[in-house]
Formats: C-alpha cells, structure tokens, sequence
C-alpha cells in the first residue's frame, strides 16, 4: 500500500505533509484562522496540542466579540492573511468590496486530500506522471460576508523535497469583487535569525546572489517590468546565518511565474518572519464576478538542512522532471552554432552557407538564424510583428535555405519575437489597436519597439498563424524566442476601464496560451525562451521551453558568476551557453579558448561567432571541445549539479555534475586571476559515492570517491589569467 503524505488529525485540527525527509505542518486555531505551525526536517508525527502558548499583548487585539484578551491574529504565525482582521502585517489578499470596503475574515470551513496534483488551468505548474507521486490537500477558507472562497492548495511529492502552494478563489457571493491582491503562498515562522538570497541583475549581468539579514520592516524583492525580468529573478531563499553551500538550513521558494512577481520578507515586533510570494499587486485589480474563479500561480518551496545545495537540488529535480514537458527534457540537446554575434544584421543566405560548411565540418550540429530574416529588417528600426520572409536576404525562400542546413546533415533552427511591434510595419499600418497604448498618450519606445497586447486574444490569434505558417513551411526544427524589452503603456482597447488593471497579468496569460498552441502543434520542434538573454528565465517559461538562453553576456568570466547565480534555482539543462569571439563583444574582455569552452560546456552547448574566421588552431579546439561534450552532454543535462566554489567570495569558481548511479562524474574549475605567488588550492569534489574507485578519463589516473570529496585535486599553478581545467570520471573496480 502506498503510504499517505498528508495526514489530518480531526480532534486537534492540525495537518501534517511528509514525504519523511520534511515536513509542513498547518493547525486550524481559534477564530477559524488557519495557522502555520512548522515547516522543516521531517518529523514522523505531530503530537504538540497544535496551539500557540497565549499571552496578552498590548496592541495586539483580540478576535470580534471575544473577551479573551490573550489571542491576536496579529502575533499568530498565519498561513493565510486578509485585509481587515487587526493582523498589522501585511496581507496575502486584499479585496475591495462594492461599499468601498476590503476586509474579509477567512475561516476554515473544509477540507479535501486528494492523490496526484490538479492542473492549474492556463498556468503552468509542476504536475505529477501518476497519482502516486504527490498528494494534494486543498484547505478551505470562506469569508461569510462576502461569499468569497479561498482555496489553498498545498501538493507534497514523495521523491523530491518539494511542496507545491497555490490559491484558486471563487466567487460564491452576490457581488462582484476587485481582487487588489492575490499571494499565492504566505507562510509565518516563529522568532528565526534568517538571512536571505535573492537573485538580482541587469540585461548582461543577471542573478547575481546577494544575501543580507533579515531586518526589522519589510522588504519587497519585486519586478513591475510586465516580465520576471533580469533585474530581480522570482526566486528567495531564507536561510541561517551560517548556511553555505554545503550546510546550514535553507529554506527555498520559487515562483512559477513570468510576469511581475513581489516576494515579501517581514520581521515583526516578535521577531516573527513572513514571507508573502505572488502576482505583484503593482497596478492589479481583477473583477471577480459572481460564479467565476481566480487561479494564482503556483510557488515550489523546499527545505534543505544541508546547505544551498541540496536545496538547490530539489528545485533542478522538479523543474526538470515535473516541469519542463517536452520530449527535449532527457533528450540530447543539439550543439548549434548561433549567426548572432557572428553577422549581426549583417547577412544573407550567401554569406551563412560557407559559416553552415564550416559547421558540418566541426561536427556541430544545428545552424541558428538569428534576428534579420524577416520582413525588411536591416537594423532593430522595423518589421516586428511581419514574420514574413525577407526577399533580399532569401531570394530562393527561407524553405531553400532550411534545406541546404538540412542537407549538410545540420538541424535548422530560427530566432522570433513573437510578442512585439515595430511602427515600421505592416501589422502596425492594419492593426494600430494591437500596439499595447495608454489612450491620448504616446506609447514609449525600447529598442524602439513596442509591445503587442497579448491580453487582447485576437492579437495572440494573429501571432499564432504568422509563426505557425513559418513552422509549418520551412523545416524548422528549433525556435529562439526573444523578448527584448520591458513591458510598460499598460492597456487594453479589448478590455472596459474597471478591468484595466487585469492587463499585467492578462498579458501573461496570453503569453503562455500562445506559447501552448505552439508547443502542442509542434511537439517536435525545441523551443529556447530568452529575453535579451536572461530576462524572463523562471520555470513559468520552463514549462513551455525546456531551455534558456541563460545571458547576452557571453563572456567566460562574466558567465561564471550567471550561471553560479542561476544555479540556486534551475537546472543546468534549462539553460544554454556558447563560446564567442574574442574581445568579447559585451566585456572586451580575452579569455581562452578552453576557458571559453568550460563555461558554456557547463550548460547546454553552443557556439555563436564566425566559425569561417577560426583559425586551424581553434578549429581543432573546437573539434576537442565537441568531443569531450559528446562525452559529457548527458551529465550536464541530466546528471545532479552541485557548486563546489563561489567566483563571489573567491578567485576561483567550481562545480560538478554526478550520474544518478555516481558512476560518472563531470568537474568544471576555473581560476580567474592569476598571481605570482599563488597559494596552493584544491577542487573537492561533492555528491559523489565515498567507496567507489574513479577513473580520470584523460590521465587514467585512480582516486577514491572519499579521496576526490575529501582531499580533494591540486589545482594547476599557471600563470595567467582566466584559465580553466575540466576533468571527466568514470567508475572502475
Ligand atoms: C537578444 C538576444 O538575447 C540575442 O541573443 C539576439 O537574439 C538579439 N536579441 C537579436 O535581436
């Protein structure tokens, strides 16, 4: 019999969800408020009463009508707050009501545990292959008054350390309502000395780790940028003071969503944490009428008590398994070579077929048209929203030249940016109301170009047939699908005035609908989301793409902290790295070949320069490096990724990359400046097993595992700057 997850203790009213490595532990208390009672390492069973000592707190008030002046919604760690009930923190919903009111009292009047998990409908969200691997209880609350009912979802997995939280609301009342505010989780922890982890950045730098303590007020780690955005990625870690990679607690939280998010932190008069994740409540206001529903996106949470890493672990596991859908997700991932820093505009078929020769000849193999083959487009001034074949640069058709890649045995792939409009095209010259405007005001440009309203169906109908006609008729076997600029302009001509504050996340929404008629009429076709690289890299679009063009920055160096970064919350198969020219064109910065190499063999592989312009030399590197990926590109993709050194908090950056059955292990290190009087420094390895012998597949040398994670290799002594060792091991006897 399979074992239950979630368990309901009816005389004391409390839940318990293990999978008998954490545990979450919620308690109805009085009033009907639902309270967070534990959330960490597993217990086997819960038997504390399941209340909160009482105390009588000045300023701190009591339920309505209650004499008893020792319970306070405001001190009691809650799951789950509105506006309105004398809880001073702030709330995870807040509604505004016809008469101009908005609190609501949410009591706990059912509940339902069901095997599996529910989809979450037009949004995506991790989803189990049968109903044994998760189960789902479903807390109801209901505000008497209003009729409004709030469904909290809580999904525990069996295998993988994760919780899975969202909130569905109906409306069961009389009136519509204004939802202003809808988190998807809060949780409340009792007097904890956290720090935390965020992942902010900028177009070119994205997610770099800043870690502060947890301070007295609150702090919002937020975008208002229509987009998960580069600037602050959907992802927190609370951790203690003294977590590392390796050990610690942390707790981590990653939201499945890729518009803008807000995440909370507040610490309270009792030194009380809560942490709010959802839609960002920044210009949202969604009518909610009598009978309809509201689904908030989903948020994975985890809990590691041995460091960043194997938090980080749980979140690589039920992203790339539970996630991602397409049948890329295990697959070999072509090794493609990207025209994009190689030609910039600058091309025609021409000029690509000697760059798609020298390809075949290295053994790469796929030929990525980047932007510029499309409607006039000469420069980023003109034709978004024309996916039409641009002549000039095609005269035999784009078709012609799909089979010429085809025909030196290369997959074809083509760069789009489905969700944008140039004033300079014809889309614009017959659809002006599908630019996304303010009325009477001029919409603002970046990288003048303007959004399309993907909250208006029509226009997501519109995008839809171009793209899918080009699919259909060119043999293309991947997609780049861009996004190079921020949202703002926020409106709808589709939409009435009291539901213009849906259109942030209507656009979303729109977003992934047409994201899903892509995907489900070209299963077979590999989708790579990007946003001017990194600036909607959440596992919202892993859902839809199973990879990520992880950063315009494809410095060797500059990447090494990228993808450090990104690591604390996604897999290394969502996301994809190439090895460029020197100078580098984002950093100037030179770097050598293998260190280039390392890096992006770190992720899923590419190249993107002018591989007609490569010299004897460097085109037998690359004929190395392909060679050596070949050997490593599963573990990479789905071997288990740990950190072994930070290029924040040293000269050195380190990882590697385990077979599920540690019979093979992949080690990347990189040392960034050099000095003349280095210090002696070794690479430990981690996650692999202590008793087994392995093999150094270069050298034939044998280490023990115990040897490899405890001793540890020298690192070379070599003086120069930025240079790289990789190391491949296999199991012997
Ligand atoms: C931004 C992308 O991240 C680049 O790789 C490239 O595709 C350009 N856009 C093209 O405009």
């Amino acid at each position: 019999m399979v074992k239950d997850l979630i368990i309901y203790d009816e005389a004391k009213q409390v839940f318990h969800l293990t999978n008998g490595h954490i545990s979450y532990l919620l308690a109805v208390e009085e009033g009907k408020t639902l309270a967070s009672l534990y959330f960490g390492k597993a217990v086997k069973a819960y038997h504390g009463q399941g209340k909160y000592p009482r105390v009588d707190r000045g300023f701190s008030g009591n339920l309505p009508g209650s004499l008893d002046r020792t319970y306070s919604k405001d001190t009691l760690p809650r799951e789950y707050s509105s506006a309105g009930e004398m809880d001073y923190h702030e709330p995870a919903t807040i509604v505004r009501q016809l008469d101009g009111s908005n609190a609501l009292n949410l009591e706990f009047v059912d509940y339902k545990i069901q095997a599996g998990k529910p989809a979450l409908e037009g949004l995506p969200a991790a989803y189990v292959e049968n109903d044994d691997e998760a189960q789902t209880l479903t807390v109801v609350l209901k505000d008497q008054l209003t009729g409004l009912v709030y469904n909290l979802l809580y999904t525990i997995y069996r295998d993988v350390d994760i919780i899975a939280r969202s909130v569905k609301v109906e409306n069961q009342g009389q009136k519509e309502v204004y939802l202003e505010k809808v988190a998807s989780m809060q949780l409340d922890f009792v007097a904890k000395d956290f720090d935390t982890i965020s992942l902010p950045g900028a177009h070119v730098n994205e997610r770099h780790p800043d870690r502060k303590p947890v301070a007295y007020g609150r702090q919002v780690f937020e975008s208002r940028r229509g987009t998960s955005s580069h600037q602050m990625n959907p992802f927190l870690a609370l951790v203690g003071k003294d977590t590392n990679d390796f050990n610690g607690e942390a707790y981590g939280f990653n939201f499945v969503y890729s518009g803008n998010h807000a995440i909370s932190v507040e610490k309270d008069q009792l030194d009380q944490t809560r942490i709010l994740v959802g839609i960002n409540d920044y210009n949202f206001s969604w009518k909610l009428a009598p009978n309809e529903t509201f689904q908030a996106p989903e948020v994975l949470l985890t809990y590691s008590d041995q460091g960043l890493n194997k938090m980080s672990h749980a979140f690589h596991e039920i992203i790339r398994e539970r996630v991602v859908r397409s049948e890329f997700k295990h697959a070999k991932r072509p090794i493609l070579v990207n025209n994009w820093e190689a030609t910039y505009f600058d091309f025609d078929e021409e000029k690509l077929m000697p760059i798609v020769d020298e390809a075949k000849q290295l053994g790469i193999e796929m030929f990525v048209l980047d932007d510029g083959w499309f409607g006039h487009r000469n420069d980023d001034n003109s034709s978004l929203g024309d996916w039409k074949i641009f002549a000039e640069k095609f005269p035999h058709g784009l078709g012609h030249f799909a089979d010429y890649v085809h025909a030196q045995g290369l997959k074809f792939g083509l760069w789009f940016e489905p969700e944008m409009i140039s004033y300079d095209s014809d889309l614009y010259r017959q659809h002006p109301e599908y630019l996304m405007q303010v009325p009477g005001r001029a919409p603002s440009p970046s990288r003048n170009q303007y959004l399309l309203d993907l909250s208006n169906p029509e226009v997501v109908d519109n995008i839809y047939h171009q793209v899918a006609d080009i699919l259909e008729n060119n043999g293309i076997d991947y997609v780049k699908w861009d996004m190079n600029r921020s949202i703002s302009d926020i409106y709808s001509v589709a939409l009435p005035a009291d539901q213009q504050g849906e259109v942030y996340h209507r656009y979303v929404l729109g977003y992934y609908r047409l994201m899903e008629r892509l995907i489900q009429k070209f299963p077979h076709v590999l989708f790579e989301g990007c946003s001017g690289g990194g600036g909607r890299f959440d596992a919202g679009v892993a859902y839809y793409m199973p990879q990520i063009w992880t950063s315009d920055n494809t410095d060797a160096v500059a990447r090494l902290t990228i993808q450090y970064g990104t690591s604390l919350a996604y897999p290394t198969s969502m996301m994809t790295g190439h090895v460029s020219a020197i100078p580098n064109h984002q950093t100037g910065r030179q770097t050598l070949f293998e260190t280039r190499g390392a890096a992006a063999m770190s992720t899923v592989f590419g190249y993107e320069l002018d591989l007609t312009k490569l010299t004897d030399a460097e085109k037998a590197l690359v004929k190395d490096q392909i060679k050596e990926y070949n050997q490593v590109r599963d573990l990479v993709v789905n071997g288990d990724f740990y950190r072994l050194k930070s290029p924040l908090t040293s000269n050195q950056a380190a990882w590697n990359f385990v077979s599920k059955d540690q019979n093979e292990v992949f080690v990347a290190s990189f040392n960034i400046l050099t000095a003349a009087q280095p210090v002696f420094t070794k690479t430990k390895l981690y996650g692999l097993d202590p008793n087994k012998n392995y093999q150094n597949v270069a050298t034939k040398e044998v280490f023990g595992g115990d040897e490899l994670m405890e001793i540890g290799l020298f690192d070379p002594v070599i003086h120069q700057d930025f240079t790289a060792q990789t190391y491949h091991f296999k199991v012997v006897d």
